[in-house]
Formats: C-alpha cells, structure tokens, sequence
C-alpha cells in the first residue's frame, strides 16, 4: 500500500480527483477506514464528545489527542492522519511549537487549528519547523461560546468576506490544508477555486476538494438531532464496510452532499 501525503492530496486536487475523509479515533476503526480506502483521517477534538461524552471539545486536552493518535496511526500505517491542537493548546508560540511535537510524535502527519489572522506568527513558526499545518475556519468549535452557538457562519455579506479574506491569509502565512466547517456552498466553492492548497469541507456543500464527516455520524449512532449535512451512510448498507464505500463513492461521485445536505 502506498503512503497518502501532501503531495498526494495537491495531486488530487490538480486532477480534480474528490476525496473523503473522516473522523477516527481508535485502531479498529482506523484499520477498518484504512481497509475500506479511506486516505485521510483526522483525530479531531470531537473526540470530547464522541467519545468522553463532554457537551463540547473544550475539555479535550492534548494528552487525549496524543492517546488517540497513537491508536490511530497503528490502525492506519499508511493513510494521511491530522489531529487537532485543543482548545488554548497553541496560543502562544512556545506553547504551540511544544504540543506540536507530542502529536506528530504520536503519528499525525499535520495538525489542524482552529481561527484566522490571529494565528498567522504561530502557523509561520511551524512551517519554518516543517510542520504541515492544517486551518479551520467557519463553525470553529472551540469558539462555540464567541459565535452564541453551532451556527453557519459567512452568509451575510461582510462574514463572507471576512471568511475569503481569512482563507486567504492563512494560506499566505504557510497552511497547506484548509477545513471549512458550515458555510454556504457557494463561498466555499470560490474558497476552494481560489486557494492553491486542498480545501475540505464539513457542511459545505459539494464542491471542495474533500469531504469530512464525524465517523458516529456517518454511521447513524449519533443520538438526537443531528446538523443538516449529516446523511446516515449506514441506512440501506448490509455492514460498516458497505457504508463507507458508498461515502467514499458518493463523495468522489460528487453525489454527496447534493443541496440536500448542504447550505
Ligand atoms: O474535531 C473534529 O471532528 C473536526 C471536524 C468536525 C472537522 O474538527
């Protein structure tokens, strides 16, 4: 089996070549994506909800993320693993050059990060250290609190261009993956046009490069209500298996998510 990296992913993008990416923490699972064809995974702070029951990611720290990377990273020797710097775990630089090293220790190939212009003297420092770092703007979980709430974010006019403004800075100051989270598929479409690096999208819509799902749920086991882009891969699926084939084919169809499931 090949190694996914960087250069895999900006062939992908280049190519046109949609890939679907999704949310792991454990080794049986990571083994199972990995087997199934899945090339990216990211050990999100999610992880505070879906697997420590927290109301939010805010409790997750790094040590939890090291744990889990590590799991992961057995379970998937070859696929492309991000892992998530928790909330006030990369403020300062120091800081966030420290906890840096643990996770790409622990097997994460980058590290995601949450928040626009005020990260770019973090993100330089950490380029100029090799590391890949991944951006996250839109719906930024650790900033629930500031934004009053799991909201889509960009669809006034200025919060748009706020958002374009971010993508592009961030990009500027040396990240070479982009996640936006809960934006109109329109903005995140001119995004992804519009950036050199690849950009993968969570709620939305169906034209980034990516796509990334919470592995509950896009397997159905997330109790209550769920976002409007979660589309439950499992229903009409005979295993765990089958549904993650269809997510992949659906995503690489660009099937997934038509406007049902987007904003
Ligand atoms: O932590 C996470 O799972 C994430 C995804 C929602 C992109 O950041």
């Amino acid at each position: 089996m090949e190694y996914v990296t960087i250069s895999t992913l900006n062939n992908w993008k280049q190519k046109k070549n949609k890939f679907a990416a999704v949310t792991a923490y454990d080794f049986s699972f990571a083994r199972l994506f990995s087997n199934q064809g899945i090339p990216v995974m990211l050990i999100g702070d999610s992880l505070g909800m879906t697997i420590q029951g927290h109301s939010s990611t805010l409790p997750v720290k790094i040590k939890d993320i090291e744990y889990h990377t590590r799991a992961v990273r057995k379970g998937a020797p070859h696929s492309f693993l991000l892992s998530d710097l928790p909330f006030m775990s990369y403020c300062e630089t120091k800081q966030a050059l420290k906890n840096t090293a643990k996770i790409i220790q622990s097997g994460a190939n980058m590290i995601k990060i949450e928040g626009g212009k005020w990260l770019k003297k973090i993100i330089k420092e950490l380029c100029d250290r090799s590391i890949l770092v991944c951006g996250h703007i839109g719906l930024t979980p650790q900033s629930f609190n500031y934004l009053s709430g799991y909201k889509v974010q960009g669809k006034e006019k200025k919060d748009e261009n706020r958002l374009i403004d971010e993508a592009f800075l961030l990009e500027e100051a040396g990240i070479k993956m982009l996640v936006v989270e809960c934006i109109p598929s329109i903005l995140a479409q001119k995004i992804t046009n519009n950036l050199s690096i690849p950009v993968i999208g969570i709620g939305a819509g169906k034209n980034t490069d990516g796509q990334i799902l919470v592995m509950q749920d896009l397997l159905g086991i997330t109790e209550g209500k769920t976002p409007k882009f979660v589309k439950n891969f499992l229903t009409g699926s005979s295993s765990i298996q089958e549904a993650i084939k269809k997510y992949i084919n659906e995503v690489k169809e660009g099937v997934y998510p038509n406007p049902k499931y987007s904003f």
